[in-house]
């Protein structure tokens, strides 16, 4: 992927992180998005260490003024992952409005708005990919994950749309659904949660998140060329009933 510009939300951990990494791997040179410039400053390095480019941009993606500036600092971008998102696991009658706003603002707003920053460029220069992150919850009713499944089941849907949308200018738009997957925002779930949502896995376990990147960065690269408008399960499979 060498030549081509990657611009990965929430790059500063999880499976952000990993994509990153292995994106420059790839040869693309990355922009390390996130809020935390130390951890953004870390994952640079790393990436730098292995030979590969790789900057950071800070900006809080549930600002549309900071996502505006995020897309003009990035510049030329051939693949958009849109990664950085939320999950906060609660019954209906404990959402809050702010925790409503912050699933739709993050989860679905941001990518929208990045989209439509950033599609046109790829339009005009006849190529781009961008990958989005969903969840399994957007397919699955998983307890709890009201506002987080429906703000990527939208996420799911715009995949669609604009894959359609984009097909004939050689943008391609496909989706990645991941299962449960070791990261810092799981990790701070108590070990009986993550024991109890890894067997709900045909394999028993939870994701490392470079199981994930690798399914990330193959719908970003050219070997998915004639790859659009899918998502992608990354799940571990799903356990049969009975
Ligand atoms: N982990 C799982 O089990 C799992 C399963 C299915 C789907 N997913 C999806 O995969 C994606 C990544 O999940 P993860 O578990 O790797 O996440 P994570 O460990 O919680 O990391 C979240 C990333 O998003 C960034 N972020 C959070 N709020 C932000 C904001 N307001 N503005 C800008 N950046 C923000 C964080 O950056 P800073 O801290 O630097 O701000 C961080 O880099 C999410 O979309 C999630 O829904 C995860």
């Amino acid at each position: 992927m060498s030549g081509q510009t990657a611009l990965v939300t929430g790059a500063t951990a999880g499976i952000g992180r990993a994509v990153a990494v292995q994106l420059a791997r790839e040869g693309a040179e990355v922009i390390v998005h996130g809020r935390d410039a130390a951890r953004g400053a870390k994952v640079v390095a790393e990436i730098q260490a292995n030979g590969g480019t790789a900057r950071f941009v800070e900006a809080d993606l549930t600002d549309a003024h900071d996502i505006e500036r995020l897309a003009q600092e990035a510049g030329k971008v051939d693949v958009l992952i849109n990664n950085a998102g939320i999950y906060k696991f609660l019954p209906t009658s404990e959402m809050t409005e702010e925790l409503f706003d912050l699933h739709l603002n993050l989860n679905t707003k941001a990518p929208y708005t990045l989209v439509r920053a950033l599609a046109p460029g790829m339009v005009e220069r006849g190529h781009g990919a961008i990958v989005n992150l969903s969840t399994l919850a957007a397919a699955v009713v998983t307890k709890g994950t009201g506002m987080y499944s429906s703000s990527k089941a939208a996420l799911e849907q715009l995949t669609a749309v604009w894959a359609a949308e984009f097909a004939k200018a050689g943008v391609r738009v496909n989706a990645v659904a991941p299962g449960p997957t070791r990261t810092p925002g799981t990790d701070a779930m108590d070990a009986a949660t993550l024991k109890t949502v890894a067997e709900t896995t045909a394999m028993g376990r939870i994701a490392e998140p470079e199981e994930v990147a690798e399914a990330v960065v193959f719908l970003a690269s050219p070997r998915a060329s004639y790859i659009t408008g899918v998502v992608l399960e990354v799940t571990g499979g799903r356990l049969s009933i009975g």
